[in-house]
């Protein structure tokens, strides 16, 4: 006897089976015939490990237009946009906007997310809410906190002391932006600083690294260094690195070995990379993703980041993992079959591990959280980016919708079988 059984679902490997869900754990996987309390049919569905979010900035989602809209479209601007929305924005506006967006993600099947928390004001507002929002939704979504001196570490003046209170506060992840620092110099040793805090409390680490189109931007090169010197591999992650897009041939050859010895992820952020870089090239303009293909050839493990949301950085978005997997696919080009496969396992296991996500998968024994969702493969999720018909966290119903049955009868037109807010 289950307390919840999903029934005849494709699994992303390709078998079909049944899962049958008790206190909150997935208790059995295969041809089961048993009772259980709640049965969902999921017959010709695609039955997946929920989706993992590794990059996003909830202190300021949903946000947009507020004060007003980034026109350059430039990082600069939404930078300088967010400074003055952060010290007008109340800790229940960012609460009230933070579960709202939870809200979307947990109907989209996204039931974890890392997000960096803007540390540089002396109020720690968005700290403060940040960590509300997190014990709020924590019985249904893993929210993981970065402490973000967004200014720089150095170049604000209270920016490495309002990190330390933060980490103080519970945050969990050191994160850390060194290509926004003064000087090339300063970025480097706030990233030997920050590696040296995160080994000293045990913490991961996940800074925002060369987000930018100069080739002379190298911070990850001291990031790879600095978590072999520390032994944080596996708990550390470089976020964008979009400046190894423009880098010189013959550096990244050297670079990639090195971030490989040392462990480090990485996690682009390919709707936002896309849109924000190039800005100040005429023609040809860079696409500004990192080198994804060839870090994955070396082993070193990378994740597709959502970043932002309707925010003063990105005009639209709608907390769904497939969109920034289908992004992310077209700029890489990464369109064989394998590598489209390879997208749908950056957006759930690659990222749950970069993450470190105890319990997560579909085996027995992991928790019970998964997405049941209106496709037949992991590919053809990524073609359709179809309706999640329900949504399984911690054991428990937390998101269903109506079967819609034009993909059957109009596969060819997917306008027929997106459904969005
Ligand atoms: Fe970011």
């Amino acid at each position: 006897m289950f307390d919840l059984l999903v029934k005849g679902g494709t699994l992303p490997d390709g078998r079909v089976a049944d899962i049958g869900i008790t206190a909150g754990r997935i208790a059995a996987v295969g041809q089961l015939d048993a009772q259980a309390g709640q049965v969902i049919e999921a017959t010709g569905d695609l039955v997946a490990p929920p989706f993992v979010d590794p990059h996003f900035h909830m202190d300021a989602t949903l946000s947009y237009g507020t004060p007003r809209v980034n026109a350059s479209g430039t990082l600069l601007e939404g930078i300088s946009l967010w400074g003055e929305l952060r010290d007008i924005a109340t800790v229940e506006d960012m609460v009230a906007r933070g579960l709202r967006y939870c809200d979307w993600a947990v109907s989209m099947g996204l039931l974890a997310i890392r997000t960096h928390v803007d540390t540089t004001p002396d109020h720690l507002r968005g700290v403060e809410a940040m960590l509300e929002v997190k014990r709020r939704v924590a019985p249904y979504l893993d929210l993981q906190l970065v402490a973000f001196p967004q200014d720089g570490l150095y170049r604000s003046a209270t920016g490495r002391a309002n990190l330390l209170r933060a980490l103080d506060m519970g945050v969990d992840v050191v994160g850390g932006i060194p290509h926004f620092e003064r000087t090339m110099d300063e970025g480097a040793e706030s990233v030997r600083d920050l590696c040296r805090i995160a080994a000293e409390r045990g913490l991961p680490i996940d800074l925002h690294c060369d987000e930018t189109d100069d080739p002379h931007s190298r911070h990850v090169e001291t990031l790879a260094r600095e978590v072999t010197r520390h032994g944080l591999g596996g708990r550390a992650a470089g976020s964008h690195l979009t400046s190894m897009h423009s880098m010189d041939n013959y550096y990244v050859s050297k670079l990639l070995p090195l971030i490989a010895e040392s462990g480090l992820a990485a996690i682009p952020n390919p709707l936002i990379n896309i849109t924000l870089q190039g800005r100040h090239d005429s023609y040809p303009k860079r696409r500004g993703l990192t080198r994804v293909k060839e870090m994955q050839a070396l082993g070193i493990r990378v994740g597709w980041g959502q970043d932002c949301v309707l925010d003063p950085w990105y005009s639209l978005g709608t907390a769904d993992m497939l969109d920034v997997a289908f992004m992310g696919l077209h700029v890489a080009q990464m369109t064989h079959p394998d590598e489209i496969a390879r997208c749908f396992e950056m957006v759930t296991q690659d990222n749950a591990a970069i993450m470190g996500l105890d319990g997560y998968g579909l085996q027995p024994g992991c928790t019970a959280s998964l997405v049941v969702l209106d496709a037949g493969s992991p590919t053809e999720a990524l073609r359709l980016r179809p309706d999640r018909l329900a949504v399984i966290s911690k054991g428990k119903l937390v998101a269903q919708r109506n079967r819609n049955d034009a993909r059957l009868s109009l596969p060819a037109r997917p306008q027929q079988v997106r459904r969005r807010f």
